[in-house]
């Protein structure tokens, strides 16, 4: 029997999932940029800030930014630490196409490379970074178990994961208040900005289907790191996991 999962509330075959991801990214290539900033008034760069300080990068560290999107992990990376390599990536070429683009417009491409690859598969071999990004990708993956694996493999002995994912706020008032902006409005402003409020309807019901930050410590821990801590952020809003293997 084909195996199921979930893509938002719905049930689809695990096969498929990834091509419906693609359709929503696709979708909100062009216009993902200012509606990260009309959805979180501006606080996503301020999160990407703090798992960048978290990171505790080195000058020359390799680095794999996973579901690298429009780069903006990559870019504050670039322009911090100039002699990383980095690594910008993501599985949707209409994505990385956007990232790319803003690295040379944005003059921050110089310490970058640009692969389309799944976090699920990495084709890279194993201990080949210092450093492993991913926000706001791990929701999307088919399986995050895989994903986790993966990204513990390719890095090097004491290098760092840290994931930057949606969370669940911590208190009942607060999360009530943000189901509804998240069911009522997200999908408004997707129409209005981004001409789309079915990707935006998508958006707020994956952050519902995804683990919250006690479980997705046992997904890290279970996939091979002996140490994971996590810092929420916005009450829970959004939630930094950094693990490594001591
Ligand atoms: C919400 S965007 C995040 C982009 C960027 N990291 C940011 O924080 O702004 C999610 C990205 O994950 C990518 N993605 C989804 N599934 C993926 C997978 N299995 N492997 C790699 N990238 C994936 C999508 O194509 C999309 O660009």
């Amino acid at each position: 029997m084909t195996k199921k999962t979930h893509f938002g509330f719905k049930e689809v075959d695990e096969q498929d999932k990834s091509a419906h991801v693609g359709g929503v990214f696709s979708s909100v290539a062009e216009s993902y940029d200012i509606m990260n900033d009309a959805m979180s008034l501006g606080l996503h760069r301020v999160w990407k800030k703090i798992l960048v300080e978290l990171a505790g990068i080195s000058q020359k560290d390799k680095v794999l930014d996973i579901a690298s999107g429009t780069g903006d992990i990559a870019k504050i990376i670039s322009k911090e630490y100039p002699e990383t390599e980095i690594y910008m990536t993501d599985i949707n070429m209409d994505m990385l196409s956007e990232g790319r683009n803003r690295a040379v417009d944005e003059n921050f491409s110089s310490n970058c490379h640009f692969c389309q690859l799944s976090g699920e598969t990495i084709p890279f071999e194993d201990s080949s970074f210092d450093i492993i990004t991913i926000g706001f990708g791990l929701r999307n993956f088919t399986n995050k178990e895989a994903g986790l694996e993966e990204m513990k493999r390719c890095l090097k002995r004491g290098g760092k994961l840290l994931v930057l994912e949606f969370s669940k706020p911590i208190n009942p008032l607060f999360s009530k208040i943000y189901d509804w902006y998240s069911f009522n409005i997200l999908p408004k402003l997707g129409s209005i900005l981004a001409n789309d409020s079915e990707s935006y309807q998508y958006l707020a019901e994956s952050i519902r289907m995804h683990p919250d930050q006690e479980s997705l410590k046992t997904m890290i821990l279970d996939a091979g790191f002996n140490e994971c801590k996590f810092y929420n952020l916005v009450n829970g809003i959004v939630s930094i996991h950094v693990a490594y293997e001591k």
